[in-house]
């Protein structure tokens, strides 16, 4: 059981931040990294959409024998957590949850931002975990697509990343929020400029990171290392995958294995 590695998933270089927090905490372990950048983003396609591109990396993860399975994206955490975890023989975590928990210890006055994909926000997720966790709490919803796509393309440092943040808190602080969930993966690529903007009027919530402390909790004792290891698949062009993630993640090697769709599932090129 201890070998076998950890799957993380992502539409594109969103879970990246999800697997840095993990990688930091359990350097023992072995972790693949899929991306499914072929069909970035999944935040403007329907749930049942999204359901299906994700079954099929469940199915490719599940022949890779591994231990676990992140779903670190907020969307297909949405659209298909329930049902991964009825048909896969291995645990299901998705990162909505845990962050959900976290945001509903932290608010104060009872009003929570969420930030998200358009997918997201339609679905409902945050506002049905949330309450899950806290019944009075409020939740204040906006979808942010335009962050995920400067993300993707490593803008997250940008003048123009800087005000789209702010527009999309703008949409949200005028009802008082005083925590906010950065609830895409692709959002804490920019938590730099988030702090920055949100200052001392909310805390951030980042449900990757808490999805990574709660792993202990599902999959029990995790390795502190040394001698884990991570590996990367793409759907979409290794050089761009590779590229893009290695300048939003620098201290990481990054050399992933293109995957293509076949009748008999996901199979690397090489
Ligand atoms: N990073 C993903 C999320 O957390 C999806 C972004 C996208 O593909 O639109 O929702």
């Amino acid at each position: 059981m201890t070998n076998r590695p950890i799957a993380v998933f992502d539409s594109g270089a969103g879970g990246l931040t999800v697997l840095r927090r993990a990688w930091a905490l359990y350097p023992g372990e072995h972790f693949i990294y899929g991306a499914d950048s072929n069909h970035f983003p999944y935040g403007s396609r329907s749930l049942s959409e999204v359901r299906t591109l994700f079954l099929r990396f469940l199915e490719f993860f599940i022949a890779q024998d591994v231990k676990a399975v992140i779903i670190a994206c907020n969307t297909a955490t949405a659209a298909a957590l329930e049902m991964a975890q009825e048909i896969c023989p291995v645990p299901v975590i998705g990162v909505v949850y845990p962050g959900a928990e976290r945001a509903v210890k932290t608010t104060v006055n009872g009003r929570i931002g969420v930030l998200s994909t358009y997918a997201t926000y339609k679905s409902g997720i945050y506002r049905r975990a949330i309450g899950q966790y806290g019944q009075k709490a409020q939740v204040v919803q906006w979808p942010c697509p335009v962050l995920v796509t400067m993300a993707e393309l490593g803008h997250t440092e940008t003048q123009q990343a800087r005000e789209a943040v702010r527009e999309c808190l703008n949409m949200i602080f005028p009802h008082e929020v005083d925590t906010v969930v950065l609830g895409c993966t692709h959002f804490p690529h920019m938590e730099r400029i988030f702090y920055e903007e949100v200052g001392e009027r909310a805390t951030i919530i980042d449900p990757g990171y808490e999805t990574a402390r709660h792993l202990p909790q599902v999959l029990g004792p995790l390795s502190s290392g040394p001698g884990g290891s991570i590996q990367f698949f793409t759907t979409g062009n290794e050089k761009d995958f590779n590229r893009i993630s290695s300048s939003l993640w620098p201290d990481a090697i990054i050399e992933a294995k293109s995957i293509t769709w076949t009748p008999e599932g996901l199979k690397s090129r090489l």
